[in-house]
This record gives C-alpha cells, structure tokens and sequence, in this order.
C-alpha cells in the first residue's frame, strides 16, 4: 500500500486526476463528502486531503510515503525529502511586487512583506541588500497598499490579484511548479512501487 499526501484543493483534484490516468484510481475519493482518507486496495493506495503547507510535513514524518507539494513550500521550509518530479502544474512564479509608481529607496532598508521570508531574505541577501522581512500569513498585497511595506514577495499565478489591487511585478525571484515528492525511507522500502509511480506519471507528462 503506498500513502499519498494529496494538497486539498483545485490543485490536488488536478494531480489526483492525472494519478488516476496513471492507473492509481480509487473510487472512493470521487464521491462528495467530507472524509479526508480514501483507500483503493485493488489499486494498492491510500490517499489523504492534506491542508497544501501541510504536505511535506506529513511526507518527512513518513505518515505518507509520498506527496505533492509547491516548489515555494520545498524552497521555504527545505523539508528532509526526495523531490522526484516536476509534475508541470500548478505553475507560477515567485516575485517581488510594489506599486507600479514604485522606485526603491536605495538609502534605506527595504521593507519586505511577505509568507516566505526564508525565500525572500536569500534573494536579497545575494544582492547584499538590506532588507526588514515582515512575516504575513495571507492578503500580503494589503501590505504596500497600508504603508506596511514597500514591497511584498509573493506567488503570482494569473497576476489578477496584483492588478486589481493596483500593484504590479517588479522582479521575478523563480518559477514554481508542483513537485511530487517522496520520504526518504520509504524511498528505499518501497522503491519498486515508487519507482513505478514515477515512471508512468513521467510518461504521461511526455504525452500531454
Ligand atoms: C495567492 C497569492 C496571491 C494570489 C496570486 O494567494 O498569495 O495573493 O494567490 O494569484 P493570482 O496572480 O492568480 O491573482 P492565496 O489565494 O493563496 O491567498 P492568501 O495568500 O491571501 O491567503
């Protein structure tokens, strides 16, 4: 049986189907309900809705031998891991964003908002720029808008919430994608099953 951290939400239904083409259908996850674990012994897996931050959380422990998380969580919190492949989804970018009148006060530190703050100090820190991270949990574009920060460093996807709030991207810091990523030891207990996983997931992102 192998244990699959699923990120709950529009990208974990996206991953999910892409499994089940692969051949790790299971039933049960299908139907409109609240549960969180679905089992499908005849295709041999077990799958969890994890809260997406939480994913790697729960590969590293081992209660999931594998799991999908965002490249930003794997960047931000450099969890114990095997990233083992790109599944070419979920696809967006880190970047700084500011208003679009926005010019940087270079005798001062730069005030950064943002929910990646290990992300975004090592982007400054390579350009020996001195900056004050201020750790938000979400609406992060508030945070130029109130005069909390001058910038933020965030995910933008389709950069609706940027425009509409009227901010824009001034820097990109790197893309991001889905990761399929596995826990060590269960790597090497079940590499035949995992190994297998991989490879038909890999030659169904060769056909799309
Ligand atoms: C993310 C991100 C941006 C938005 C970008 O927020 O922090 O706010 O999505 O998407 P867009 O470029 O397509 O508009 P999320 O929905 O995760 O909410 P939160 O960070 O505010 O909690």
């Amino acid at each position: 049986m192998l244990d699959i951290a699923l990120p709950k939400g529009r990208l974990g239904d996206r991953v999910y189907g892409m499994l089940k083409q692969a051949g790790y259908e299971c039933p049960a996850i299908e139907q409109p309900d609240r549960r969180l674990i679905f089992e499908n012994p005849e295709t041999s897996v077990r799958y969890f809705w994890v809260k997406p931050s939480d994913v790697t959380i729960y590969v590293e422990r081992g209660a999931a031998d594998i799991g999908i998380a965002g490249k930003d969580i794997l960047l931000e919190n450099r969890p114990e891991l095997y990233e083992l492949l790109d599944l070419k989804t979920g696809i967006c970018r880190m970047a700084v964003a500011g208003p679009k009148d926005f010019v940087e006060p270079k005798e001062r530190t730069l005030r950064v908002a943002t929910k990646f703050p290990y992300i975004a100090g090592n982007f400054y820190a390579a350009r020996s720029r001195d900056v004050e991270l201020i750790k938000l949990n979400g609406s992060i574009e508030l945070a130029p808008i109130l005069g909390l920060s001058d910038v933020i460093v965030d995910i933008v996807e389709t950069g609706k919430t940027l425009k509409e709030n009227g901010l824009t991207v001034l820097e990109t810091v790197c893309p991001i994608s889905a990761r399929l990523v596995a826990n060590p030891s269960s790597f090497r207990f079940k590499a035949e099953e995992i190994n297998t996983l991989v490879r038909k997931l890999a030659e169904q992102l060769e056909q799309d």
